[in-house]
């Protein structure tokens, strides 16, 4: 089994429910193990075993969390993530409020921890995630399939690098 998690800062719950559904995508992949933690309580000897790590955030003035960006900026430097397979998504409440931005926001500081990254992006087909998922706040249950698609992508890409 290679193991893999999904790292999510969540104040209502729209991001951890949207994590669940990554990591229920990632575990339809055969020989994968899945879990997700809150940000601020992960299992650290799961995650020096895992060799992918996406992270979540709700969207705050089109830029991820303060929460998010204290902890990429202090706690995550000392997970040792370099080398694996990274990728992000994001929770928001309008269409149009940012939350690419938050998205991309996270993707330059996996690359500032030596990550590698990785959507599935055009080349996966439709539908497109170019950067990462982004779930709405009142259509959480519409983009879940969505997800669980992109914790599939995400999975059978590290099966192919680590497996
Ligand atoms: C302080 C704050 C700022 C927010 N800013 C935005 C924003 O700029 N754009 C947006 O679409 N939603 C914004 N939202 C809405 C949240 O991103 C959205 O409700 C999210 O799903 C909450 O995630 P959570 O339930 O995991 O905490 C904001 C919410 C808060 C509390």
């Amino acid at each position: 089994m290679i193991k893999m998690a999904v790292l999510y800062h969540s104040k209502s719950g729209n991001t951890c429910r949207m994590a669940q559904a990554i990591a229920d995508g990632m575990k339809m992949v055969e020989g994968v193990e899945a879990r997700i933690f809150p940000i601020h309580e992960p299992d650290a000897a799961y995650l020096a075993e895992s060799c992918c790590v996406v992270m979540g955030t709700p969207t705050y003035l089109a830029s991820m969390s303060g929460e998010m960006k204290t902890w990429l900026d202090g706690d995550a430097r000392r997970l040792g993530l370099a080398g694996k397979l990274g990728g992000a998504f994001a929770t928001a409440d309008y269409v149009h409020g940012g939350a690419d931005l938050a998205i991309q926001g996270i993707l330059s500081h996996l690359m500032v921890l030596g990550m590698l990254l990785y959507s599935g992006g055009g080349a996966c087909g439709k539908p497109v995630i170019h950067l990462g998922p982004v779930a709405l706040k009142d259509h959480l249950e519409e983009a879940e399939p969505v997800f669980r698609l992109y914790g599939q992508r995400m999975a059978n890409q590290a099966v192919k690098i680590f497996g």
